[in-house]
């Protein structure tokens, strides 16, 4: 089969599309015919092996152990092992491979039937591939980590992106009232998502305003975003710069001590139900992907840079014939 393969860590450039041997199928494996991936943060860190911490959790401190790459697929049942009675050949699936070894830039592959739920039927298999990763992200930071409430009022900080463009959607779905902040290139693209209000990052925040401030997009001391909280309100990050992110881990407990606002951490986890959610909530019109860019496999590398540079609004998939 055909699949992008990477053997060393760097820019885009150390990804090559080749010829390899297509996965096998073990009794409780479901094999996809892969009809789209996308493209998500994790991909390029992944690919760059940046952090280092990231070497660590997946092996390869000096090579990757992950040959090919890809976390978000769609596709079709190809074959079940014996031991499957969730999924037959032929199913439509979207899935989360993160960890079931990754491996979704390639035209076929294998995980445990958890990875994976029934596609929504409203969607292409391009846009059911954007879903996972980050509506995931989305929807837990919202609903489990930040414990949003319908009639509060959230703010998503990144909300152009790939989990902002989902949350700021979800965030409405909940019932809360959602302020999207983004570049100002990029205001109208939150505004086409539904947001009630849209700033550009340039602008001051209202002080003690909001309940909730989901940030996907860290890139700045978090100290400077708890003034907009309500005294009781709570930042939760998502991603951003990773000093940032081991701020909030490290001293979230006594920042939210002292200021008594909370300051948590984000750590998303592939969860079947939670897809099986994000299916009915787009099936029931609540939400759908905002499908910048569709490129082909051989693209792959292509599609990485411009995540890379902030040329992508929403989400960009890869189609896979
Ligand atoms: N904690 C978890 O479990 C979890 C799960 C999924 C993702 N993440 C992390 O969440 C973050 C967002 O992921 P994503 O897939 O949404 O990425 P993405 O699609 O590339 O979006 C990145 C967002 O960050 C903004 N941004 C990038 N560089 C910036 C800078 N220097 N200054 C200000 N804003 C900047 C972009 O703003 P513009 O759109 O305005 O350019 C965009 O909104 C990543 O760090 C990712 O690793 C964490």
């Amino acid at each position: 089969m055909k699949a992008i393969v990477q053997t060393e860590y760097g820019s885009a450039d150390v990804l090559h599309l080749e010829e390899v041997d297509p996965p096998t199928l073990p009794d409780h494996g479901v094999l996809v015919r892969v009809h789209a991936a996308s493209v998500h943060a994790g991909d390029w860190h992944l690919m760059r092996g940046t952090p280092f911490l990231i070497r660590l959790i997946y092996g390869g401190l000096r090579k990757p152990q992950i040959k090919i790459l890809g976390t978000d697929v769609a596709g079709q049942g190809e074959a079940v092992g014996a031991a499957v009675t969730q999924f037959k050949p032929g199913d439509e699936v979207f899935g989360d491979l993160s960890e079931s070894g990754f491996g979704a830039f390639a035209e076929y592959v294998c995980a445990a039937p958890t990875a994976f739920a029934l596609k929504p039927t409203n969607l292409t298999f391009e846009e059911a591939a954007t879903v996972p990763v980050s509506a995931l992200a989305a929807l837990q930071g919202l609903r489990d980590v930040g414990q949003l409430q319908a009639g509060q009022r959230v703010l998503v900080k990144g909300a152009a992106g790939g989990v902002g463009s989902f949350a700021v959607q979800i965030a409405k779905a909940l019932g809360a009232e959602t302020t999207g902040l983004c570049s100002p290139s990029k205001v109208e693209t939150v505004r086409s998502l539904g947001a009630d209000h849209v700033m550009a990052d340039s602008h001051p925040l209202p002080a003690s305003h909001y309940d909730l401030i989901l940030d996907t997009a860290a890139y700045h001391p978090i100290v400077d975003s708890l003034p907009a909280l309500t005294p009781t309100g709570t930042y939760v990050l998502v991603g951003g710069a990773t000093p940032r992110f081991f701020q909030a881990m490290l001293l979230g407990p006594l920042i939210s001590k002292l200021q008594g606002r909370q300051v948590k951490c984000l750590t998303s986890k592939p969860n079947q139900a939670d897809l099986i959610l994000l299916k009915e909530l787009i099936e029931a019109g609540k939400f759908r992907p905002y499908l910048d860019r569709t490129y082909t496999l051989d693209e792959v590398p292509a599609a990485i840079r411009a995540l890379e540079q902030r040329r992508v609004r929403g989400k960009v998939a890869i189609r896979i014939p």
